[in-house]
């Protein structure tokens, strides 16, 4: 298994362009089920959890061909196998997001229950009760999620909390429903707003997304389209991270400040310079952060992704903070490994009391969950000595070449197998 081994101690400095969004890109996959023309992609970031996304897609009877370095076209026109297997689905949770294309498209899918992962249950009842509203009659045998109808029909669906891959489930399901579809309560994140334009290329016809009711008035069919997909405001705000907490300087490019608000605010409180330009984001550290206390909830507040991070910067601010986690029941599993680096943390419930120490040594740690390592990785490059991050499979789920671009800011840092 790859580990990460950082010497930390130099402030990151330079520049590095940020990828496409890993969880716009997944949902923007599965929408090629929804039609029989091509669908053009460009900005897909190099992951793990796309390649495990595609091979979904072709097992299904999805053509997929590469399209330039960072581009593919998908081609669903071949569509013979509406099913998604244990194997592959146990890896990545968001292949359920095939399931209301499929039923969509083919009348019927077979999805594996994804089951609960690291950071917490989570459930699908919410993507299962939408489809139902819309007709759909569904069955839960031998961990399979079984949906089928023959055309679903337009329903007014109202999650019972805030579910992103929930809310972009019941939007591509609803694109070819019969009548008009209103999902309350939606997601308000970046990425189900990236999904809608997407759909929209194709011919669907969605209002609202970016609020909390969408609107989708059902089609007969959806065209092919060509979509670019949009920067990664987590891998942005990673590395926003890993300047401030080593001291350094940078500018991210091929990204935006504009779905970043929450975070760059708290980067700010902290005692960083943040400029926005209209593609890059520019941050200068100060010589000590503060400590920044903050809680996560659903797009627009602070992302559950950054938490990890922000506690990692945290460890080494100068103050008290305490971090509440809202979204996910056990996403504190960085806690014990930044401790063995030397940070202060105490947990209480869904509350993490963070007391900043002066410094961290290094040592060798364990990669939990995808941003979970990405706290390692911030941490480790602020640690004196060399810091080694075992299992960094996680990383390389959710980040393009890490260690190439943290070596062009400076970062001393090798992959070692
Ligand atoms: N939930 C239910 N029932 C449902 C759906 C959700 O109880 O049917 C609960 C979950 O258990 C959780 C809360 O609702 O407590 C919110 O979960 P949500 O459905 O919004 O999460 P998700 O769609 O499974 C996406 C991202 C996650 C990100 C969360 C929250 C993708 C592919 N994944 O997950 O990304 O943390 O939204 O913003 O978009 C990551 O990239 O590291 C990652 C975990």
């Amino acid at each position: 298994m790859d580990k990460l081994i950082l010497a930390g101690g130099a402030p990151l400095a330079g520049e590095v362009a940020i990828s496409g969004a890993k969880n716009a890109a997944l949902p923007i996959l599965c929408a090629s089920l929804l039609t029989a023309e091509p669908l053009q992609l460009t900005n897909l970031p190099h992951l793990n959890d796309i390649s495990t996304m595609l091979r979904l897609l072709a097992q299904m009877g999805v053509e997929v061909t590469l399209d330039g370095p960072s581009g593919l076209v998908l081609d669903a026109k071949g569509l013979n196998n509406p099913l998604a297997p244990y194997d592959l689905v146990k890896t990545m949770r968001a292949s359920i997001l095939v399931l209301g294309p499929l039923v969509a498209r083919c009348g019927e899918a077979r999805v594996s229950l994804p089951g609960g992962c690291a950071i917490g249950a989570r459930p699908v009842d919410q993507h299962i009760k939408g489809l139902q509203a819309m007709g759909a009659e569904v069955t839960v045998e031998a961990g399979y999620v079984h949906a089928k109808a023959k055309r679903l029909k337009g329903a007014r669906i109202c999650t019972d909390m805030v579910t992103v891959t929930g809310t972009e489930n019941l939007m591509m399901a609803a694109v070819l429903a019969d009548g008009e579809t209103i999902i309350d309560n939606a997601a308000r994140a970046p990425e189900v707003v990236d999904l809608a334009n997407c759909l929209v290329s194709m011919g669907a016809q969605i209002s609202g997304a970016g609020t909390d009711v969408i609107r989708i008035r059902g089609v007969e069919r959806l065209s092919g389209a060509q979509h670019r997909i949009m920067p990664d405001r987590i891998e942005t705000g990673t590395y926003l991270c890993a300047a401030a907490a080593t001291g350094g300087e940078v500018r991210l490019t091929q990204t935006s400040a504009a779905y970043l608000d929450a975070v760059v605010d708290k980067l700010m409180d902290a005692g960083c310079d943040v400029v926005t330009e209209r593609d890059a984001i520019r941050l200068k550290a100060p010589q000590r952060l503060k400590a920044v206390s903050l809680r996560t909830a659903p797009y627009p507040a602070f992302p559950t992704d950054m938490q990890a991070q922000f506690m990692a910067i945290n460890a080494v601010a100068d103050g008290v903070a305490t971090i509440r986690e809202t979204i996910f029941e056990n996403r504190f599993m960085h806690a014990n490994e930044l401790m063995r680096l030397g940070a202060d943390i105490q947990i209480e419930g869904s509350n993490a009391i963070v007391r900043g120490v002066a410094r961290l040594e290094g040592a060798t740690v364990m990669a939990t969950d995808l941003r979970a390592s990405a706290s390692l990785v911030i941490a480790g490059l602020v640690a004196q000595g060399e810091t080694t991050i075992d299992r960094i499979y996680h990383l390389d789920r959710g980040y393009e070449r890490i260690e190439e671009k943290l070596a062009k800011l400076g970062a001393r840092v090798r992959r070692a197998h």
